[in-house]
């Protein structure tokens, strides 16, 4: 049996007088005045902890949307035990019987689920009711359907068999369990973490970021209503350390599949480094970490501003420029500069910021007091540091109500300054105008002054610029967009990764990643 190629979920506008916005203000209403209890899930059970965490409005930070139940090292030895305990019958289901888990999951998402999932990422991780649309409802949707699809294409790849002999793949599960380590910019993305190897046959640990458990706790429960059998994904929610190293401990450790920082990816490696010795398996790394995302102008992208500054401002604002893929460093030739310079400033004064239950608002506010302290230094190191930064619009930040930094462009005379290396993930955009008989020069500073290598975009009408631009900035990006903003990847159109400090590049949404979570096993049968 196969499942047809699936289509990409439709978005759905929202607009006024749709039965959708309806649908989602009443949800919003209702789930805002509700205060809810998240607890630790093993074994599909609910576990209350000694130890809780507040669970906040990013937009509004006095209102208290849930009480959190961090887990502790007990907590974790339990889930390990209990993750393994079912892994034998998990892992011996018929493919087919687990992705109809994941097929059903997809379609209580794309119904009755929606407004939920959208509701709490909005609430909870302050995005617009378009933001979470696109994330927590089509991406989850998407990831569900086409995970399947690939998972079928992989099962399907079969060696040769020449006359009396049988040559088999079997596609075997890891041996051990997958500790699934998901941000808190994507609910898709936090449930792709898990639900990937899940479907794989593997059995996981996976722990939310405390700012987005509250929407993470809501795929938990559409994941268990779809049939996900109790032990297969445990939640545990909490500090990274006290999770993580009783995990990163376990002889049991099978995989790490992490969305986060490069800091922590890089210590995670470096802990499973020491520990190598004590698994009964080398772990399966799999990391998406950083990004320092660019657009890079071409003079003749002089035919097309609109497009360009269109996706400056989408690339670098939207969702208060905390996506991975974010535009955050720009370069501009001079001869376009002067024009396309009053459009910016015109079009980033328009950005409406506020709470995201008002649908006209563009922007929320960043995930929390650290990002908004972090972000306000930035703001201050550009105010501090005199001819090699103007700021051209934003430079504001107001913590009263809601953690809100106004969308912020700075113009640097320095290609190296902090700004546009270093990666803050907030609406704080660097821009660098470069000589127009400068331009190659300034692809090689682009390529160079990259530590990351993420998503990046290049504008341009001419084609020999365009092939310059593809072969010069080769490594600087693992999803590269001509003419086009560099966020908003579409599962099974984009598939998803980077290189160098943006991770190991296993594409999710793509069967590259479903290998991952796999230990293939090679028989030969003679006849
Ligand atoms: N899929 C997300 C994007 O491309 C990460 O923006």
């Amino acid at each position: 049996v196969r499942v047809p190629t699936p289509q990409n979920e439709p978005i759905l506008s929202h607009a006024p007088g749709t039965p959708e916005r309806a649908e989602l203000q009443a949800t919003l209403k209702r789930m805002a005045s509700e205060q809810i209890e998240i607890p630790i899930v093993i074994g599909g059970k609910r576990i209350k902890s000694n130890k809780t965490d507040t669970v906040r409005m990013p937009h509004k930070h006095s209102h208290v949307l849930a009480t959190l139940h961090e887990a502790d090292a007990s907590h974790v030895e339990q889930a390990i035990q209990t993750a393994l305990s079912v892994k034998d019958e998990w892992a011996r289901m018929p493919f087919a019987e687990r992705a109809a888990i994941f097929l059903r999951a997809a379609e209580l998402l794309a119904t009755r689920y929606r407004p939920i999932l959208n509701a709490s990422t909005m609430l909870g991780q302050s995005k617009t009711a378009h933001q979470a649309e696109i994330d927590a409802a089509c991406e989850a949707i998407d990831f569900l359907r086409y995970n399947v699809h690939f998972a079928q294409e992989l099962l399907s790849q079969q060696p040769v068999s020449p006359a009396q002999t049988w040559n088999m793949m079997d596609y075997r599960p890891l041996d051990g369990f997958v500790f699934a380590v998901a941000p808190f910019n994507f609910t898709s993305i936090a449930m792709n973490l898990a639900v990937t190897p899940a479907l794989m046959g593997n059995v996981v640990l996976f722990k939310p970021s405390n700012t987005a458990a509250y929407s993470n706790w809501y795929v938990m429960e559409l994941l268990r209503e779809a049939g996900l059998p109790d032990g297969v994904i445990n939640m545990l929610p909490g500090d990274g350390p006290t999770v993580g190293n009783p995990v990163l401990a376990s002889p049991h450790l099978g995989g790490i599949h992490f969305t986060g920082s490069t800091p922590t990816f890089q210590s995670m490696w470096r802990t499973v480094g020491e520990n190598i010795a004590r698994y009964k398996q080398y772990p399966r790394l799999v990391g998406e970490t950083g990004g320092k995302d660019f657009i890079f102008a071409h003079p003749s992208a002089a035919d097309d501003l609109d497009a360009l500054a269109t996706a400056i401002v989408r690339g670098g604002y939207e969702y208060q420029g905390q996506k991975c893929s974010a535009a955050s460093r720009i370069y501009v030739p001079e001869s376009i500069w002067p024009k396309l310079k009053p459009r910016l400033q015109e079009m980033i004064a328009e950005l409406r910021m506020g709470d995201i239950t008002d649908f006209r608002n563009f922007m929320g506010a960043v995930i929390d007091e650290k990002s908004f302290k972090r972000t306000s230094s930035y703001i201050e190191l550009a105010k501090n540091s005199g001819a090699e930064a103007t700021i051209l619009a934003g430079g504001e930040a107001d913590r009263s109500e809601g953690w809100f930094i106004k969308p912020t462009l700075v113009q640097l005379t320095n290609p190296r300054h902090r700004i546009m290396q270093e990666e803050i993930f907030a609406p704080v955009v660097g821009l660098y105008v470069y000589p127009d008989a400068k331009f190659e020069e300034t692809l090689r500073e682009c390529d160079a002054c990259a530590t990351y290598a993420l998503t990046g975009a290049v504008f341009a009408r001419d084609r020999k610029a365009i092939s310059t631009m593809m072969s010069e900035l080769r490594h600087t990006a693992g999803n590269f967009y001509i003419n086009d903003k560099p966020t908003g990847a579409v599962v099974g159109q984009q598939p998803f990764g980077g290189s160098r400090a943006s991770g190991t590049n296993d594409k999710a949404g793509s069967m590259l990643n479903l290998v991952r979570w796999t230990s293939p096993r090679t028989i030969k049968e003679n006849f």
